[in-house]
């Protein structure tokens, strides 16, 4: 049977492998054996990968031409690159949303019986329920500038669009899976706590410092996460040892939504 958690014989492309979660990733996706690795990413990798695509995942031209570069079949995407609020609505919804979408329906065809697509989403996207319909409506627009322009007249997004985001992931993830599956590709995110990468600079800027450590606390293990307690889940669900998981978005929290759900997170820290 082999090791099922191993990719040896795989071919894998994973979006902003520079640094951070998908920096991690890299490492060990090659310590897993990994035949050849595809990063896409505005930043060239530190580490050796077998090739680096240069790509603004925020404009459609650029993702489309790193599609065009990417060689041979893809046994697993990692669509992992993200970005903050800081960056505007618009772009935060070009790379977290429409940009994985995109990737994900272009490589689909190159992706056999039993590969995978695996998001970086998030905890933030939690409360997807509660902005179901307007996703929905969002998700059916197939057009690129079309969904944006949608998107910036979104109520929700206005509001506080990184946890909205990330919230259209987790709900693209239930969408897509049940055609993806039907050839036989399952498609599923991991979702993290705050995690202490680059990108949480971003974080305690549009949140502020007071919701993240309050966040961190309700973990109640003590300490932030970091990159390398994200990429094994990553690494899991990408692999044959998660073969009949599909459509689920993986919580990876440290317990913080099931304190939340049960109601025993404690907010006077927040008051
Ligand atoms: N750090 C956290 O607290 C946290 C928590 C939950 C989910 N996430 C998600 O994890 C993923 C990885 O983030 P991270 O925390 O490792 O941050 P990071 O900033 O270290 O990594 C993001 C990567 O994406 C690349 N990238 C950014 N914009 C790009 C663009 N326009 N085109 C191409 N590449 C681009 C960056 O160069 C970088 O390599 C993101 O999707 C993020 O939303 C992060």
């Amino acid at each position: 049977m082999g090791n099922l958690f191993d990719y040896q014989g795989k071919r894998v492309v994973v979006t902003g492998g520079a640094t951070g979660i998908g920096a991690a990733l890299v490492d060990l996706l090659k310590e897993l054996g990994v035949e050849h690795l595809t990063v896409l990413d505005i930043k060239r990798p530190e580490v050796d990968v077998d090739a680096f695509v240069e790509v603004d995942l925020a404009d459609k031209g650029s993702l489309d031409a790193a599609v065009a570069r990417i060689e041979g079949p893809v046994h697993t995407l990692f669509s992992n690159a993200g970005v903050a609020a800081r960056s505007g609505l618009r772009t935060c919804m070009a790379v977290n949303v429409a940009a994985s979408r995109r990737l994900t329906d272009s490589l689909l065809d190159r992706i056999p019986a039993g590969g995978s697509v695996v998001f970086t989403a998030s905890m933030a996207g939690n409360g997807w329920p509660q902005h179901l319909e307007a996703i929905n409506g969002l998700l059916a627009i197939e057009d690129w500038d079309e969904f944006l322009d949608a998107a910036e007249a979104t109520e929700a997004a206005q509001a506080d669009v990184y946890p909205f985001s990330k919230a259209c992931m987790q709900v693209y993830v239930m969408r897509a899976s049940y055609e993806a599956i039907r050839r036989g590709v399952r498609i599923n995110s991991i979702c993290p706590a705050p995690v202490d990468t680059p990108l949480m600079v971003d974080f305690r800027h549009d949140m502020g410092d007071k919701v993240i450590d309050w966040s961190v606390d309700v973990q109640g293990n003590g300490r932030m996460a970091v990159a390398s307690d994200i990429a094994p889940p990553l690494a899991f669900m990408g692999s044959d040892a998660a073969a009949f998981i599909n459509g689920v978005n993986l919580l990876v929290d440290s317990g913080f939504t099931a304190a939340m759900t049960t109601g025993q997170a404690d907010f006077s820290a927040l008051a």
